[in-house]
């Protein structure tokens, strides 16, 4: 018993072996093979396969799910509609983007009922103290502890029995039996590991603050994704005041929603209606924008794409995409080419989506081609019109779904006209057509001359 074994774990990707490497198999990142030591007790002990039993699906008890809502709507919704008892929740994002904010800022909500227990290896008691002051957390029932060891904490926990826990960040706790130094692989690894037992055996919630490295990985703890209930990015551009919320997994909801925040003065503010802030400061009677549409989980949401085509002074002309594919960009200005007969074969191509927000879905193609043909033709696409399909190879439009929410929000928001797939237009409702003025249209072409007109 308590034998250990030496295993090395890849940061990047979680792969482990018992081998070193200096390139990963997995996912060929050169020198991120690392050593960690693990106990072999889990091998030797001993259950027989006769005390073994299973249950029926319906022979445990069907407890109702337990959720505390946080008082901030974009969060719930991101979560599935407020924290699971019992879960452990990963926020990670780039150092200073506001997750420690975030989490102080819903502690006045929760404490209105629940005891939180907000734990920090970052920063003072005192500094704690001026942030929460800052951001209006008076409350009595947040309980501020600044410790580094995560079994002290975890045995703290179990015997205070808070009602939430904040960890700040996992980066800083450290177990000291491990050799290894803070905020290595194995130490996250292995504090996270006691942190998930603590939130099972209590049945309380624990959020895990975790840092992103320069390369966008959660430093080290990629491999926590698999342990953990849910990942939350905390995403945005740090020189721009929004900050997007995403869920990479979610045990218990969609990972499509995204929850949009704020950052003022006074910590974050919610954004209920993104759209009417990422496509206003439109300039007026310019061309190379055009408004797209993407479903976010359940949401429409409006952006204003950018493009421009410019004479390329290189041999090469050079195509650049941000908030949007590149690769998909270079296919959509080569089917705008042999297609619809629009040449960017010696113009740069840039594609800028505003307001740091990611198209990532196809029906946002239409826009983009329709922003270059604009800049291209040097024509302005009148402000009141949003476009949305996808684009084949062929140079058709092809249908999207969700169109007539799409164009239900796009009414309530005040366009007058909607660009939409041909295929898509028999199954929108009359209530509908009579709302807002609807071309359906069969290749960009069309659409681009349709707008125009
Ligand atoms: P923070 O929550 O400390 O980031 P993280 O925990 O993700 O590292 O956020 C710090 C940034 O937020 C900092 O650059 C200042 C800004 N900020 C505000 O603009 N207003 C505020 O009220 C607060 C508390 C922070
Ligand atoms: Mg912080």
């Amino acid at each position: 018993m308590g034998k250990k074994k030496t295993m090395y774990v890849c940061t990047e990707c979680g792969y482990d072996s018992a081998k070193w490497y200096g390139q990963c198999p997995s996912c060929k990142a050169w020198n991120t093979l690392e050593e960690i030591t693990i106990s072999n007790d889990g091998e030797k002990a001993s259950v027989k396969a006769t005390d073994l039993t299973a249950l029926t699906i319906d022979q445990i008890p069907a407890d109702d799910e337990n959720r505390y809502l946080t008082g901030m709507n974009e969060l719930d919704r991101v979560l599935g509609g407020g924290i699971v008892a019992g879960s452990l929740i990963l926020l990670g994002g780039d150092p200073g983007i506001g997750k420690s904010t975030l989490l102080l800022q819903i502690c006045e909500y929760l404490g209105q009922k629940l005891k939180v227990l907000y734990v920090s290896g970052e920063e003072s008691a005192h500094q704690i103290k001026l942030r929460a002051n800052r951001l209006n957390v008076y409350t009595e029932n947040l309980f501020v502890m600044t410790q580094k060891d995560i079994v002290a904490i975890s045995d703290y926990i179990s015997s205070m029995k808070p009602d939430i826990v904040m960890i700040d960040s996992i980066q800083t706790m450290n177990v000291y039996s491990n050799q290894s130094s803070t905020g290595s692989v194995t130490q996250i690894r292995e504090c996270t590991n006691i942190l998930m037992t603590c939130a099972k055996k209590n049945n309380i919630p624990i959020f895990i603050v975790g840092h992103v490295n320069k390369d966008g990985d959660l430093a080290g703890p990629k491999i926590l994704e698999h342990m953990v209930d849910a990942v939350l990015y905390f995403e945005g551009d740090k020189q721009l005041s929004y900050r997007i919320l995403r869920a990479a997994k979610n045990r218990f909801g969609s990972t499509n929603e995204i929850g949009v925040f704020e950052m003022s003065g006074s910590g974050l503010k919610e954004v209920e209606n993104p759209s009417l802030m990422l496509i206003s400061g439109r300039p007026d009677n310019a061309s190379g924008t055009c408004i797209a549409c993407i479903m976010e989980g359940s949401r429409p949401i409006f952006a204003e794409v950018q493009g421009l085509a410019a004479p390329t002074n290189f041999g090469n002309p050079r195509r650049m995409a941000t908030g949007f594919d590149y690769n998909r960009l270079n296919m959509l200005i080569a089917v705008l080419e042999m297609k619809c007969g629009y040449y960017l074969g010696n113009m740069d191509a840039y594609v800028n989506v505003v307001g740091g927000l990611k198209l990532d879905e196809p029906a946002a193609d239409l826009s983009v081609a329709v922003a270059l043909v604009s800049s291209l033709k040097d024509t302005v696409i009148p402000d009141d019109v949003i476009a949305f399909g996808e684009i084949g190879l062929a140079g058709e439009v092809r249908s999207v779904v969700c169109c007539e929410q799409r164009i239900g929000e796009a009414a309530r928001l005040g366009f007058s006209r909607c660009i939409i797939p041909k295929n898509n237009y028999k199954n929108i409702s009359h209530k509908l057509k009579k709302e807002i003025e609807i071309i359906p249209v069969s290749t960009v072409r069309e659409a681009f001359e349709n707008i125009v007109s």
